[in-house]
C-alpha cells in the first residue's frame, strides 16, 4: 500500500468537504491566460482525477480540444443555442442573472458585436474560407494553464453524486488559489473522450466526465451572473 506524505495528509485535511464551503463565493470560471509560475499543489491528489502537468500531454490535450470544439461548433443548432446563452451586450435583460457575459468571455465591446454574425450568417462563408477554425481555437491560451485535470467517475454513478464530486474538485482548486476553465468538448466528443481514456489509461469502469484547465488567473474575476433566489424558489 502506498503511504501518503505528511504534505499530502495536511492538504487532505485542509481540503476536507467541511472546509470547502468558504470557497463557493470565490470560485469562478476564467477564460484567459494563466500565470506561468510552477503550480503550487501542496501534494493535492484525488483518486477520481488525473492532474496532467507535463507539457507534451497538455499540448496534446490543447490541440485535441480545438479539434473537438470545432467539430461540435460546426452544428448549426449547437451554435444557435450557444448564442442564446451569450449576453454580448451589457444591457441584455438577463445579463445579471445567467448566461455567458461579454466580460466572462473576455471579449471587448467591438469584438462582442461581431460574434452573432460570425456564429450566425457569416459562419458558412468563414468556414469555406478556412477562417472558422481560428474563431474557436484556444490552444495558445490552453498551453498557459499549468494543470489540466481529467476528472473521471464510475459509469454507474448517479449524476448527482458525480456533480457533487466535480464541485468539490473545483472548490479544492479554488482553495489552492486557482481558477478553472472547462474543456467540455473533450468529454462531449465521443472520439476525443475515448482517445483520452486510452492515453491516460483511465479505469474501464470509469468514464471521463470533464477536462478542466486550472491555474492562477492573470486578471480579476468577471462580474458574477446569478439568478435571484426568488426565481429559483418562487
Ligand atoms: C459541466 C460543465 C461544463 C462546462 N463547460 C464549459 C466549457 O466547455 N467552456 C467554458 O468556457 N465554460 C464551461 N463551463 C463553465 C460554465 O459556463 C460556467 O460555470 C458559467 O458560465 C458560470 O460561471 P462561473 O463558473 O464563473 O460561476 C462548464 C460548466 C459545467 C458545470
Amino acid at each position: 500500500m502506498e503511504h501518503e506524505t505528511l504534505e499530502q495528509v495536511v492538504t487532505r485535511a485542509r481540503l476536507a468537504p467541511s472546509m470547502l464551503a468558504d470557497q463557493l463565493e470565490r470560485r469562478f470560471t476564467w477564460r484567459g491566460p494563466f500565470a506561468g509560475d510552477t503550480p503550487q499543489l501542496y501534494g493535492w491528489t484525488r483518486k477520481d482525477t488525473q492532474l496532467v502537468l507535463d507539457a507534451p500531454t497538455r499540448d496534446w490535450l490543447a490541440h485535441l480540444n480545438d479539434r473537438a470544439s470545432f467539430e461540435i461548433m460546426r452544428g448549426g443548432p449547437f451554435r444557435r443555442e450557444l448564442l442564446s446563452w451569450m449576453r454580448l451586450r451589457d444591457d441584455h435583460p438577463r445579463a445579471p442573472s445567467d448566461g455567458l457575459s461579454r466580460r466572462a468571455l473576455g471579449l471587448g465591446k467591438g469584438r462582442a458585436r461581431l460574434v452573432p454574425w460570425q456564429l450566425g450568417p457569416l459562419w458558412p462563408v468563414m468556414n469555406a474560407l478556412g477562417r472558422a477554425k481560428s474563431l474557436t481555437a484556444e490552444a495558445e491560451m490552453t498551453r498557459t494553464a499549468p494543470v489540466i485535470a481529467c476528472f473521471h467517475r464510475p459509469v454507474t454513478e448517479s449524476p448527482v453524486e458525480t456533480g457533487r464530486a466535480y464541485l468539490r474538485l473545483c472548490l479544492e482548486a479554488t482553495h489552492l488559489g486557482f481558477a478553472g476553465w472547462p474543456m467540455a468538448a473533450l468529454s462531449d466528443h465521443p472520439a476525443a473522450r475515448e482517445e483520452i481514456e486510452g492515453r491516460l489509461a483511465i479505469d474501464p469502469d470509469d468514464r471521463l466526465v470533464q477536462v478542466i484547465r486550472f491555474g492562477v488567473p492573470m486578471g480579476d474575476p468577471p462580474p458574477r451572473a446569478r439568478r435571484p433566489l426568488s426565481e429559483l424558489i418562487p
